[in-house]
């Protein structure tokens, strides 16, 4: 970089804080679709760092690197910081009265968070696939070849599993050659290895839990989204066309790893 090129990079310039400011873009002269707009703004910011923090993890559990669960940890304590944000960001939210979302939910038409690629493709990487959600979005998009992407690549259960092969642990074939796409179903010869790793090895079975704090860090934001959504609309239906609170419910107790869930009850 040269002197003057140096002299005009600013904060301003880096962080491009005009062309930011320059995206929110309310549909109505309503005081809150503004706070709307920026809540979710950030939300897709923050599902952003997430999903390049949880492609670190996949890579790493799928290296031969001898610290890969020490450095997959590092990185997984990062996303579970921010998922605490992202649950602590529904307060901002359900300081909006149902009145005042009503003056201008109409302006959203059927614009809804259902419609974020972003959180389909963490879902993708917990292994909570769908074909429908790919086909919702139009080929050659950013959204479109992304989901593509994921609904091929292994999720973060199965570099998990081959990490744990690689650790030295008996992981059953047919979970190592599993069909990425398909949902994970629990496998007994899995939990034996994660009963093992939990009673004999400390520095996996930490890995395990962080694992569990995922997952249920992602629950813990579907239940808050959940209430969100009971106290701004009660009981209609969705922006996007769901049931609503009704349809969000169906997707809430849904574990992305069953088997650490299996397990404690084998303790
Ligand atoms: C007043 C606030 C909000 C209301 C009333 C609301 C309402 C809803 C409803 C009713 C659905 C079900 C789909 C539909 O028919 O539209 C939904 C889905 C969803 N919303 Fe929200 N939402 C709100 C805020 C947010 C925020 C701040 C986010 C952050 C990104 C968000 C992300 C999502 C996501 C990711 C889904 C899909 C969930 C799934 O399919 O499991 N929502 N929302």
């Amino acid at each position: 970089m040269t002197e003057r090129e140096s002299a005009a990079f600013t904060y301003g310039s880096y962080l491009k804080v005009d062309e930011l400011l320059a995206l929110q873009q309310p549909r109505s002269d309503e005081h809150d679709e503004i706070l709307f707009i920026i809540i979710h703004q950030v939300y897709e910011l923050w599902f952003r760092e997430v999903l390049h923090e949880l492609d670190r993890v996949v890579r790493l559990l799928d290296s031969a690197d001898r610290e890969a669960g020490a450095r997959a940890q590092h990185s997984l304590k990062r996303v579970l910081t921010i998922l605490k944000v992202l649950v602590a960001q529904v307060d901002i939210l359900e300081t909006m009265t149902p009145l005042e979302f009503l003056t201008f939910r109409d302006r959203l038409a059927a614009a809804s968070g259902f419609q974020s690629d972003q959180f389909r493709q963490v879902e993708f990487m917990l292994g909570l696939k769908s074909r429908a959600a790919i086909t919702r979005f139009d080929e050659g998009t950013r959204a479109r070849i992304g989901l593509e992407a994921r609904w091929a690549a292994p999720t973060i259960w199965d570099a998990f599993l081959h990490y744990l092969k690689r650790e030295g642990y008996e992981v059953p074939e047919d979970q190592l050659t599993r069909d990425v796409t398909a949902p994970i179903e629990p496998s007994p010869g899995v939990q034996e290895v994660l009963v093992r790793i939990y009673r004999t090895d400390p520095r996996n079975s930490e890995l395990c839990e962080r694992l569990v704090d995922l997952d249920e860090g992602i629950q813990e934001w579907r239940y808050r989204h959940i209430k969100m959504v009971e106290r701004t609309i009660g009981r209609k239906p969705g922006t996007g066309g769901s049931s609503g609170a009704e349809y969000l419910k169906s997707t809430l107790s849904r574990p992305a790893f069953p088997d650490l869930w299996e397990i404690r009850a084998s303790f």
